[in-house]
């Protein structure tokens, strides 16, 4: 058994079994069936800040659902992880997913909702160790909103220590019956000096395609923030960086969302261009930024 089995790796998009959640009732006007894990200590996040930001409901069974987020990077493509489609395993069906975005509101509230088209999960992603933990959507119509602008990905690496930003509308608190946000919430972290993850939980988990950042002062991701975008703060507008994943914790220990010292995953994008650029069609200049473009 390797070390990295033995820890606490900690997928943040369901919410099986959460009984003291009550999903809301979805005023959703779809013609199919119908169609929702957050940010420790954050603060109100602000659409203008996120203005390609996505929100992604789905209805597991009769009382548990799953929410994850996304970023667009164009009209119709949203960048999210893959395990926000999978379930105990299995991936969850395409006909049960709803989406939202251009708002601060999830899909109860925003007035911009969508539909999946195409769920493309990368190929070499492991339910297991949930290695390249990336995914695309298509969406069903091209998002079309005041002030849209789309998430651009950053071409390179940060120096340890330099502001980080997530943003997400997963729990707000480690509580077990802590509800989900109404609104998304944003928090800020910092890049890790290099390799001190791997030292921190012993973990093996692959340095060039995840990386993690610690827990500080009670802030953290939790449920529900996955998928969603971790942007470098230094520069303006923010690039993003990675994808929200797993939250992780030394070995024996289980993870609470916030706790200090703890760390989150995040799936690292800068090894992810050609595959996004294969599944899009879109060329690695339209989706990706660098302080050289400035
Ligand atoms: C959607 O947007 C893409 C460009 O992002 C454009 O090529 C395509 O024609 C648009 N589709 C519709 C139906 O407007
Ligand atoms: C998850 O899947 C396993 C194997 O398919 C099954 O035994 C187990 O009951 C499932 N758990 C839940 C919570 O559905
Ligand atoms: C678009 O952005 C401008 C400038 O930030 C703001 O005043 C306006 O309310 C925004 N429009 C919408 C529909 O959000
Ligand atoms: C990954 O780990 C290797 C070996 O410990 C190290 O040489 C490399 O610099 C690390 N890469 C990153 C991006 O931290
Ligand atoms: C974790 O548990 C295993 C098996 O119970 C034990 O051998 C190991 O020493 C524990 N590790 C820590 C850091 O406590």
């Amino acid at each position: 058994m390797s070390l990295s089995e033995k820890l606490t790796v900690i997928l943040l998009s369901f919410l099986v079994g959460l009984l003291s959640y009550v999903a809301p009732q979805m005023d959703i006007p779809y013609s199919h069936n119908k169609l929702e894990v957050r940010i420790v200590n954050g603060d109100s996040g602000e659409i203008k800040d996120f203005p390609y930001l996505v929100f992604f409901y789905s209805q597991l069974n009769e009382k548990d659902v799953s929410v994850c987020a996304g970023s667009l990077i164009s009209n119709n493509f949203v960048l999210t992880a893959a395990h926000c489609f999978y379930n105990n395993g299995t991936k969850i069906k395409i006909d049960s997913v709803y989406i939202s975005a251009g708002s601060e509101f999830n899909t109860k509230k925003s007035p911009n909702k969508y539909i999946p088209d195409e769920i493309t999960i990368h190929e070499d992603f492991d339910d297991e160790t949930n290695l390249n933990d990336i995914a695309i959507v298509k969406l069903n119509k091209n998002a079309s909103f005041a002030n849209l602008t789309f998430a651009k990905l950053y071409k390179d690496i940060p120096e340890s220590g330099d502001e980080l930003k997530i943003a997400g509308w997963g729990k707000v608190s480690p509580e077990k019956d802590s509800k989900f946000s109404e609104t998304f919430n944003v928090v800020k972290l910092e890049y890790p000096a290099q390799n001190s993850c791997d030292s921190s939980f012993k973990t093996k988990l692959n340095n060039k395609t995840s990386f993690c950042t610690f827990n500080k002062d009670g802030k953290g991701i939790c449920q529900g923030d996955s998928g969603g975008p971790i942007v470098y703060s230094k520069l303006k507008p923010p690039p993003i960086i990675g994808i929200t994943s797993s939250t992780i914790t030394s070995e024996n220990k289980t993870t609470s969302c916030g706790r200090d010292g703890d760390g989150s995953m995040f799936t690292s994008i800068i090894h992810y261009f050609d595959w996004i650029e294969v599944v899009t069609g879109l060329k690695k200049q339209e989706f990706t930024y660098s302080s050289d473009d400035i």
